[in-house]
């Protein structure tokens, strides 16, 4: 999504501008601007596509300037192209905008009406006409500003300048997140802490409806009405983590190698190995005394939640209902007076994830949430968090986010499990040790590159691929085909195996590669039988299996890729690497953009 950054500074601003919004690219964009106020004047450059060619045009055309705002966008309304590109400007008036103007329709057409004349498609030039519509009626840049908010409908975050005020950037926030940086005789503006971690870490966050003067030696923070809020300036954590990529191509690359080591923080967070029980911890719901769990999440963050309800149901005998959070927030689910309800976000911005949390807070659930940025919204606006310890997660494509939820919901289900009453002492410190061992399977997962970036020189030369598994290994084929598409842009598919009977049978011919994954557990003679029918077609069987299951499964397969022979509970946390692996080697040898496919978006604050 869109990134935003203001900077009051003391030296020109406009290459400091551009090296936080690099800091912002993975979450996603399709062009970027800069705009600076110097000798009284307001200027700006914008390019389409990435950064270096913003970074060429600032080359060939530098901008002075000792305040400034900067911009990567993800287009919403308009294509992506330099016109459209922010900072847009409305006379004196420069703004940056994350997030969408709901109402823009109506108050263009009252602009239009007025004599306004737009140059851009986008819903954000309305914000630039309508603060300058308030100045024009004799308020001063502050009082605007606040004028121009009361009418706006929608999620955003802003960063607006003036043109005769080089000592001021206004934010605002309702939705989107928006950081204040403080600096020595300095003041920043970011989407995120990262953003501004070259130069500050202390921090203060906007809530949703603060709007905010900054000025070099100030800040003050307002409610929608006007009233003065107080907000805490924090430590920001996290950003310590060197956002670069080390020895490796591409920061997804790093993240899947990280996973040995922050999925054993995470875990060692939640179970006490030595004395092999899942924490207590201060859990804002009682396991013992729910009868039932709503979960939901995005994209692989709802496939962690969809591996998750096979635990929780099986060994905490704890029934979960689990949605996509856009159809979460609208589907009206009835809460019982004993549900508990559990989010799943990386980035703990995610629109509708944040949205459905909403919901059960009116309907008066006790709400946990698994979060990797614990600054986030949604983890504000949690009873309680469950952190996972995966670090900053810069490729678009979530890899150690997954694993690391996988570990959390993992080790909330043993500790459901004991509380629940469904599992005793000895049988706790079984799983507990089981699940201890996660991160030496992963590492040895990790040594099956070479043979998986063999066969991704195959995959990458194929139309479609159909991926299926059958109990947690289904959430998994859905997240193998997942990851596939989004940074190869092969199209595939997730299937339940036993549903492949019922309709993606006819997909298969002698072009199909089918990858099964299929560790030898109780029901590998079912997903046999199902490989038997892809073989039978012509299919070409990628099979993901153990070493007992490569050496029963009786199938001709193009390829066989043995996974270690894990126990049960850690088997998707360790399978989730090939499928990684997988997608990762193939959109390498395929020249995608890995980081930043196109069309995605790292961190989703629009619905
Ligand atoms: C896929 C991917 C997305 C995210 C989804 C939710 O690789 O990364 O599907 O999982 O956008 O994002 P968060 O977890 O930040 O809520």
């Amino acid at each position: 999504m869109c990134g935003i950054v203001g900077i009051v500074g003391q030296a020109p601003v406009a290459p400091l501008i551009v090296d936080a919004l690099k800091r912002l690219e993975y979450r996603g964009y399709d062009s970027a601007g800069v705009a600076t106020i110097a000798a009284g004047k307001l200027g700006r450059r914008r390019a389409e596509g990435k950064l270096i060619n913003l970074e060429r045009r600032l080359q060939d055309e530098p901008l002075d300037g000792t305040i400034g705002i900067g911009h990567t966008r993800w287009a919403t309304h308009g294509v992506p192209n330099e016109t459209n590109a922010h900072p847009h400007f409305s006379k004196d008036v420069a703004i940056v905008h994350n997030g969408i103007i709901e109402n823009f329709a109506e108050l263009r057409t009252g602009l239009i009406a007025d004599g306004y004349e737009f140059a851009s498609q986008t819903d954000t030039e309305v914000v630039a006409h309508l603060v300058s519509r308030e100045l024009a009626k004799g308020l001063g840049p502050v009082e605007a500003a606040h004028a121009a908010l009361r009418q706006l409908e929608g999620a955003f975050a802003l960063a607006i300048m003036y043109r005769g005020d080089e000592d001021m950037i206004i934010g605002a926030r309702n939705g989107p997140p928006l950081a204040v940086g403080h600096g020595e005789g300095e003041m920043y503006l970011g989407s995120d802490a990262i953003a501004l971690s070259p130069f500050t870490n202390a921090i203060t966050y906007l809530e949703d409806g603060d709007w905010a003067v900054v000025r070099r030696g100030s800040l003050e923070i307002f409610d929608i009405d006007g009233n003065r809020v107080e907000r805490r300036r924090q430590q920001s954590v996290g950003t310590s983590y060197l956002v670069d990529k080390g020895n490796y191509r591409h920061f997804m690359e790093k993240e899947i190698h990280e996973q040995p080591e922050v999925v054993s923080q995470t875990l060692a967070h939640y179970l006490d190995f030595a004395n092999g029980v899942a924490r207590r911890g201060d859990t804002p719901f009682d396991f013992a005394k729910i009868d039932r769990l709503a979960v939901a999440a995005c994209g692989t963050a709802y496939l962690a939640g969809l591996v998750g309800k096979y635990w929780f149901e099986r060994y905490a005998r704890l029934p979960v209902d689990i949605d996509v959070a856009s159809e979460f927030r609208y589907r009206e689910m009835p809460l019982t007076r004993d549900s508990a309800a559990l989010f799943i976000s990386q980035s703990g911005e995610t629109a509708d994830t944040l949205a459905s949390l909403r919901y059960c807070r009116q309907a008066g659930a006790p709400i946990g949430a698994i979060v990797n940025v614990r600054e986030s919204t949604i983890a504000r606006e949690s009873d309680g968090i469950f952190p996972t310890l995966a670090g900053p997660e810069i490729g678009v494509a979530s890899t150690k986010a997954f694993t690391c939820q996988l570990a959390v919901l993992a080790s909330l289900a043993v500790r459901a499990a004991a509380e629940r009453g469904h599992i005793d002492a000895a049988r706790e410190r079984v799983l507990v040790r089981e699940l201890s061992e996660a991160p030496k399977y992963i590492n040895q997962a990790l040594k099956l590159a070479p043979q998986i970036e063999k066969l991704a020189r195959e995959l990458s030369q194929v139309k479609h691929v159909l991926y299926l598994g059958r109990d947690t290994n289904y959430p998994l084929a859905l997240e193998g085909a997942l990851k596939l598409k989004e940074i190869s842009y092969i199209h595939a598919e997730g299937y339940a195996a036993g549903e492949l009977k019922h309709g993606p049978i006819a997909l298969i011919d002698e072009q199909m590669p089918v990858i099964v994954i299929a560790p030898h557990d109780r029901i590998f003679e079912k997903t046999v039988s199902n490989m038997q029918e892809v073989a039978a077609r012509g299919g070409k069987i990628i099979l993901i299996t153990d070493a007992r299951g490569a050496a029963q499964s009786s199938v001709d397969t193009l390829d066989t890729i043995v996974v270690p022979d894990v126990p049960e509970i850690i088997s998707p946390i360790v399978h989730a690497l090939p499928m990684q692996m997988l997608a990762y080697y193939t959109a390498v040898f395929m020249g995608t953009d890995v980081d930043q496919p196109r069309n995605l978006a790292k961190s989703v604050t629009v619905e």
